[in-house]
């Protein structure tokens, strides 16, 4: 494992708009492939090492929370170099000291070569841990957000969250979502591209600035 003050990597060479990689994989599930997931939302995340103080945070709110992504109709994956016996065995001991089973799959990739394809390692890393980077995947496959935090900074669950409700926000209405927008809250109407309504709008700003309320979810 990489010291806690250790740079952090580059973040994934994949981008918004790309297909996610499909793999197939052991897990504490049995096996899964991620093509699999297809129809619903995914978060694929990856972890730098079971056993690991702030990983052991993550996963207990993450399962926590497990209802909040399944309401979102949305799964969880985990992803880390270790084997499928180490997170079986952290497992279990979140379950005896945190009082919280983690049902989500967390995959093991020994090899790397799904966090290689991923960009969760850098391919001239000699270190195998993964940083903490979170792909949100659309229901078509397709990779619609990421984040990446170094491996001495937790992820905030409630920020997974309302990403997934904005991305399905703005999907369902073709509206904006602001800075701090969360659930409820109304979207921005797309800016008009026509001159003559920018001169026509009552107010100096209502042309690219005008608050939509957002569909139900
Ligand atoms: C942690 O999860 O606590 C951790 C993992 C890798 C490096 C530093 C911290």
């Amino acid at each position: 494992m990489e010291p806690a003050n250790a740079p952090a990597r580059p973040c994934s060479g994949l981008r918004i708009g790309d297909v996610a990689p499909d793999f197939e994989a052991r897990s504490t599930i049995g096996p899964v492939r991620l093509s699999a997931f297809r129809g619903r939302w995914l978060v694929l995340f990856s972890h730098p090492a079971d056993f690991t103080p702030v990983c052991t945070t993550e996963f207990v709110a993450l399962a926590r929370e497990a209802e909040a992504f399944a309401a979102r109709d949305c799964a969880l994956m985990a992803l880390s170099v270790d084997s499928l016996f180490s997170h079986f065995a952290w497992l279990r001991m979140i379950r005896d000291r945190f009082g919280i089973e983690v049902r989500f799959p967390i995959v093991e990739d020994p090899t790397l070569v799904i966090g290689r394809a991923y960009g969760m390692v850098s391919a001239q890393d000699a270190d195998s841990a993964t940083v903490r980077t979170t792909f949100f995947i659309d229901p078509r496959g397709v990779i619609r957000a990421m984040t990446c935090y170094p491996a001495n900074l937790g992820r905030s669950v409630p920020e997974m969250l309302r990403i997934l409700d904005g991305l399905q926000a703005i999907d369902a209405s073709g509206a904006l979502a602001p800075a701090n927008w969360q659930a409820g809250e109304p979207l921005l109407a797309p800016p008009t591209q026509d001159l003559d309504q920018v001169f026509a709008a009552e107010e100096a700003t209502s042309w690219f600035l005008t608050p939509v309320e957002a569909a139900p979810q």
